[in-house]
């Protein structure tokens, strides 16, 4: 794209003129006029830098504290529309996969762009079924951790310790090794996660079981006991895989936007996941699955709910589970968790605090307060009161999103590597503290 050209001509405003994809801005502190290129219903930041007061002036920034309205990239991988409530993997909409696909199909989609064929799938499977075991010197050191340990903590700690039994990863811009990554990767979250699950109730390690699916197989790890062979149930079994595709990716959020920024130092893919990882813990993230059982469970009745949303409304707390950066409809992902909710607890009988989380969702969209916000339940809402049915304690919950994200954060930081465009990030800043100043011994300070 070009840079920004003054202009020196007046600018017409003949309506019969052609249409220029650009965009006309007027200095006011120099009464120049700027013509800037627009692609894609986009200016690129560096044009703005032709905007100068004088040949001094290091030129215009754009300050966009949290990424509001800054795109980073130019993505093919997911496309949300959060005004219409559309989520689509590379095109596909998420209700046809959530329907027709399984996860380790649709981490497929993601990382090649196209749904697998037949012997594509049944490859592709091999390899992440072969990569789930994690190498023994992992179990000594899961061991090193407190019984109370988040297991969010060592889910971090373990993927970035990945890095130290395989140095190969450092050749990211090798096909061959960032493949054997991948399958490296997304083959050894249920591992991790399971066993560090096991080991805060003292529980023996269950190895993999390479005949289950990458669901059934995470469930054998987790909840096997003495039976000889363990068979998950196929509903639980069919509902994981499911939660796995819809948290699968979702564009540029915390954790994607850090694994493309970490990323970009061209540090091992380890390295860049534990990172991710740890962006998705925080409860504005994936922590908010936690969070807003927590919440249900202070809430404590249906009765209280509305004293509750009072205080949500004065500002002392928020509603977890509730709002998001880009969807301002419904969350089409909390539309299907909330489907899957019911399927769960046929079996497993019905979540109590099920009669909370509808009451909220009741009360806040017909509230002014939400309705004006745009304040809708995002995936996160639902999600809890299933995992509480199944089983899981609540400190898995980030957990088990952290599980399937993998595959949108190697697609994510595979899609920034091979980008041309992208550098190292990293951002400019407008600098108002102190100018220069002289060193003030310690006797002379007031
Ligand atoms: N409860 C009450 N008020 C809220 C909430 C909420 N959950 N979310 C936003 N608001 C209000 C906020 O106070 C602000 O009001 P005002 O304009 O009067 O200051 C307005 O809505 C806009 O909020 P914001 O914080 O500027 O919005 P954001 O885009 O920066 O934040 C969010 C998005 C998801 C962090 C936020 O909605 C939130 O904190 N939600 C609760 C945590 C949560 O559920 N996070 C999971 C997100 S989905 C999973 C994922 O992909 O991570």
């Amino acid at each position: 794209m070009d840079s920004a050209i003054p202009m020196t001509q007046p600018k017409t405003t003949d309506s019969s003129s052609a249409r220029r994809d650009t965009l006309s801005v007027t200095d006011n502190r120099t009464g120049k006029t700027y013509e800037i290129p627009v692609t894609n219903d986009t200016i690129r930041a560096n044009d703005l830098r032709k905007i100068r007061v004088d040949e001094s002036d290091f030129g215009m920034m754009s300050y966009d504290p949290a990424f509001n309205n800054t795109a980073s990239c130019i993505s093919r991988i997911t496309f949300i529309d959060g005004d219409q409530g559309i989520l689509r993997y590379r095109g596909y909409p998420i209700e046809e996969l959530a329907e027709k696909a399984t996860y380790l199909e649709t981490a497929y989609l993601l990382l090649h762009g196209e749904l697998p064929t037949e012997s594509q799938l049944k490859e592709w499977q091999h390899h992440i079924t072969h990569h789930t075991f994690i190498h023994e010197s992992i179990k000594k050191f899961l061991d090193g951790f407190h019984y109370d340990a988040h297991p969010m903590g060592m889910l971090i700690s373990t993927i970035a310790a990945l890095s130290t039994f395989y140095p190969d990863a450092k050749h990211i811009f090798d096909p061959e090794s960032r493949k054997k990554q991948t399958y490296r990767l997304i083959g050894k979250m249920p591992t991790i996660a399971a066993f560090s699950y096991r080991h805060t109730l003292g529980m023996p390690y269950v190895y993999p079981d390479n005949d289950l699916s990458y669901p059934g197989n995470f469930l054998n790890m987790l909840f096997r006991t003495s039976e000889t062979r363990y068979r998950p149930n196929p509903t639980l079994e069919k509902a994981l895989d499911i939660l796995f595709i819809l948290h699968a990716d979702h564009e540029q959020n915390c954790s994607a936007n850090t694994i493309r920024g970490v990323g970009s130092s061209h540090v091992d893919p380890f390295c860049a996941s534990a990172a991710a990882t740890a962006a998705l813990y925080g409860p504005l993230h994936g922590g908010a699955n936690e969070e807003a059982l927590r919440m249900l469970m202070e809430i404590g009745s249906v009765q209280k709910v509305p004293e509750f949303i009072k205080r949500v409304k004065a500002g002392e707390t928020r509603l977890m589970g509730f709002g998001h950066r880009i969807y301002k409809n419904y969350d089409p992902r909390a539309r299907i968790i909330k489907r899957i909710a019911y399927e769960v607890f046929d079996l497993m009988g019905k979540n109590p605090l099920l009669e909370i989380a509808l009451e909220c969702e009741r009360i806040a969209l017909e509230d002014e307060y939400f309705v004006k916000r745009k304040l809708y339940p995002n995936v996160d809402f639902y999600t809890g009161l299933i995992y509480q049915s199944m089983g899981f304690p609540m400190t898995m919950f980030p957990v088990l999103f952290a599980i399937p994200r993998m595959s949108g954060w190697v697609a994510q930081w595979e899609e920034m590597l091979l980008d041309a465009e992208q550098k190292i990030a990293r951002p400019r800043q407008i600098y108002l503290g102190h100018d220069t100043r002289s060193y003030v011994p310690i006797e002379q300070r007031s």
